[in-house]
C-alpha cells in the first residue's frame, strides 16, 4: 500500500517537473524577443527564476527521492529496463541543470542560442519521457 502511495507521489511530481522542462525553453524564446534591458526583459528574468525555484528544483528533488525509494523497494537496480530508464532520467537531469545555467546567463544579459535552436532543444524532454514511460510500463527487458 505504501509502495502505491510513493508511486502516486512519484508520478505527480514527474508531471510538475516535465511541465517545467517543457515551459522554461519556451519562456527563453519569448524572453529573447524582448529588448535587452527593457522592463519586459526583467519580467521574464523574474518568471524564469520563480518557475525554477517554486516548481522545477523541488520537483526534481522529490522525483529523485521517491524514484530511488521505489527502485530500492522492488530491487530495480538488477533489472535491464531500469538501467535504460535511469540513463534517460540522467539526460533529463543534465538538461535541467543546463536550463538553470541558461536562465542565469539570460539574467546577466548573455543570449547564446537563437530562438530556433531553443525550440529544437524542446524535443529532448519529449523523447526522453517517451523512452522512460515505455521502460516503466512495458519493461521490455
Ligand atoms: C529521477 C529518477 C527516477 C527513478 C529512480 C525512478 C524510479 C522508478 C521506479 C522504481 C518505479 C516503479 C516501477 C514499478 O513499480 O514497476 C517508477 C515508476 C514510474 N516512473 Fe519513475 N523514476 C525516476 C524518474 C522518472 C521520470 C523522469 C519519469 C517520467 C518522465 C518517470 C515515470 C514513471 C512512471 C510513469 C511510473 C509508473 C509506472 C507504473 O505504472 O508502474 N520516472 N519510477
Amino acid at each position: 500500500m505504501l509502495y502505491l502511495w510513493l508511486k502516486a507521489g512519484h508520478v505527480i511530481f514527474v508531471i510538475f517537473w516535465m511541465a517545467g522542462l517543457f515551459m522554461l525553453p519556451r519562456f527563453f524564446v519569448y524572453h529573447q524577443e524582448a529588448p535587452e534591458g527593457s522592463p519586459e526583459n526583467a519580467v521574464w528574468v523574474d518568471r524564469e527564476r520563480k518557475l525554477m525555484k517554486i516548481i522545477m528544483w523541488p520537483a526534481l528533488l522529490v522525483v529523485w527521492v521517491l524514484g530511488l525509494l521505489l527502485a530500492v523497494d522492488i530491487g530495480a537496480f538488477q533489472q535491464g529496463w531500469f538501467h535504460l530508464k535511469l540513463a534517460f532520467v540522467l539526460v533529463l537531469t543534465a538538461y535541467h541543470f543546463w536550463l538553470a545555467n541558461y536562465a542565469q546567463l539570460l539574467a546577466s544579459g548573455v543570449r547564446k542560442l537563437s530562438g530556433k535552436k531553443l525550440r529544437m532543444l524542446n524535443e529532448i524532454p519529449g523523447i526522453a519521457a517517451a523512452v522512460i514511460v515505455i521502460m516503466v510500463i512495458v519493461k521490455p527487458f
